[in-house]
């Protein structure tokens, strides 16, 4: 593979659920048994057959918020192994030629990384300033009405120093500030250090916190804010988030990647009222768009149509420039599965739309076999999100719940008796193994796929044009020098879809959502689509 345009998509793995090694057998997923896998991913006979790999976090941590409070970022965390794991697991994925992504976390460390310790020791040790430290207001209440993600205020009152600490998450993730240049020094070091070990990629998380107004100045109350929503809400995040400085400490980062060959990074920027498609696209191009890419999630918050989904993708493929690249994300492990928000049907479906449209698709591990959100019970909770905030279906454990490779016990995760999660009770009738064994499988949609998308890298540089949107029918068209269709029914009905005139051209069913018998039928005017099929069909 040449360099990261020809990836043919992103698998996001969270380590704590993959696979638990026979070596710790401890219930918890690490890089072991990440190795034990990757054949399954790349390389061998029944492989997937993807090209790059994104890890959760795995550096040392009090697992507070599970990896994403990070105590040390060049150690890996012991429950998931040695750095002799960690070097081994990138020797090994390399040998089969595909990439692998850490998960960066820039916003806050953990409470116990060494520089909040240290901190936290005076008002003048030499990293009070490495963090967001403030007076209470004469009133004694935190210095602004700033909100943490996790529930309540963002401030955490320091008694030994008498001062609040910010933090938009945990209150054992402490907001860096970046307005001081040695954190940013310190975190370009962190890069260097994985870059230099030979790391392909970066996602990086929670960027919009990074950047806050310097004068700490109120956030507005959300007038549309109702009781039962998420209290988050409460106010508008116009001041906490997302002030002018945010593009500069990203360029801190994307310099440190263009040290180095080849190597990407990918923002986790959420898009919102106050940060539209627009805005995003001019911080990635205004950044280094060769580098630097968003994930685009809007898929996960869209209502399952053909004109809501025609609507988001023709916008931003309109908006985005020729040499940045799309990161479409239909699922990760903030979001409830997309096999239990929309359906299985409608996850075959959404399973050619994703492979099919332009640039990087980015999926959550199990989604190609459409693994469902897990039941957790309420003595199992893990999430701190759901402990802080209950009952209110924020909660993130049920899309965390371990692989299911196989029939065996504990789908195959562990050889323990339990695991830090519950296994979906469905494994027996949904796993890898069962999956492989057929070929109208939703794994073996995605393998044909993958294949695709390998064979004719018109799906990932062509150009895509939109041919039609109906209540119904989303159809597009990708080419350079070949040329695909793409058709998806939405709806629960059979459809006749008539193909535009000036295509000019007899075209074959390449891959099928539903109907893989219909794989090699030629196509010239029209085609019948049945209820949530999707078609791809090759010119
Ligand atoms: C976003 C991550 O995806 C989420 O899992 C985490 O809890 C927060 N950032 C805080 O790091």
């Amino acid at each position: 593979m040449d360099n990261w345009r020809d990836v043919n998509g992103i698998m996001q793995i969270y380590p704590r659920s993959y696979q638990d090694s026979s070596a710790s057998n401890d219930g918890v997923g690490d890089l072991r048994g990440i190795i034990s896998r990757l054949g399954y991913l790349k390389g061998e006979k029944d492989s997937l057959g993807i090209d790059a790999i994104w890890l959760s976090p795995i550096f040392t941590s009090p697992m507070h918020d599970f990896g994403y409070d990070v105590s040390d970022y060049k150690e890996i965390d012991p429950l998931f192994g040695t750095m002799q794991d960690f070097d081994d697991l990138l020797r090994e994925a390399h040998a089969r030629d595909i990439r692998v992504m850490l998960d960066f976390v820039p916003n806050h460390t953990s409470s116990e990384h060494q520089w909040f310790i240290e901190a936290c020791k005076s008002r003048t040790n030499p990293y009070r300033d490495y963090y967001i430290f403030r007076d209470a207001r004469p009133d004694g209440s935190p210095p602004n009405n700033w909100l943490s993600v996790f529930g309540g205020s963002a401030w955490q009152w320091h008694e030994q120093t008498k001062q609040y600490y910010l933090h938009s998450f945990l209150s054992q993730q402490p907001d860096l500030n970046w307005q001081n240049t040695a954190v940013q020094q310190a975190m370009a070091d962190v890069l260097r250090f994985w870059f230099g070990k030979g790391v392909d990629g970066i996602r990086a998380d929670a960027i919009r916190w990074m950047g806050k107004n310097i004068d700490l100045l109120d956030d507005p109350i959300n007038s549309a804010f109702t009781a039962g929503q998420d209290p988050y809400h409460a106010v508008e995040h116009r001041y906490s988030r997302f002030s002018p400085e945010l593009n500069g400490y990203l360029k801190i980062m994307t310099d440190v990647a263009r040290e180095h060959d080849d190597k990407i990074l990918i923002f986790e920027d959420h898009l919102d009222s106050l940060s539209p498609v627009e805005s995003q696209i001019r911080r990635i191009n205004s950044i280094d768009p060769e580098v630097a890419g968003a994930f685009n999630f809007e898929a996960m918050h869209r209502q399952f149509s053909a004109r809501s989904f025609s609507e988001m993708i023709n916008r931003y493929q309109a908006y985005l420039p020729a040499q940045a690249r799309a990161f479409y994300c239909f699922s990760n492990h903030d979001e409830s599965r997309l096999a239990s928000r929309f359906g299985e049907k409608q996850a075959r479906m959404l399973a050619v739309l994703q492979l099919t449209l332009p640039g990087t698709p980015v999926l959550y591990y199990g989604q190609e076999i459409g693994m469902r959100d897990g039941v957790i019970s309420p003595e199992e909770v893990q999430d701190p999100f759901e402990k802080r905030v209950p009952n209110k279906g924020l909660g993130r454990d049920p899309a965390r719940t371990p692989m299911q490779w196989s029939d065996e016990p504990m789908a195959g995760f562990t050889k323990l008796n339990r695991s830090w999660l519950p296994v979906n009770s469905d494994y027996v009738a949904n796993n890898v193994r069962l999956q492989q064994h057929s070929n109208n499988s939703l794994l073996s949609l995605h393998k044909t796929l993958f294949n695709l998308r390998k064979q004719h890298h018109v799906l990932l540089h062509g150009e895509f044009k939109h041919l039609q949107t109906t209540s119904d029918i989303f159809m597009f068209e990708r080419k350079g020098e070949e040329r695909f269709i793409v058709v998806c029914n939405f709806s629960e009905q059979t459809a006749h879809v008539l193909l535009p005139h000036n295509l000019d051209c007899e075209a074959h069913v390449v891959a099928a959502a539903h109907n893989a018998a219909m794989v090699g039928e030629k196509v010239r005017d029209s085609v019948t689509l049945e209820a949530l099929e999707a078609l791809v069909l090759a010119c």
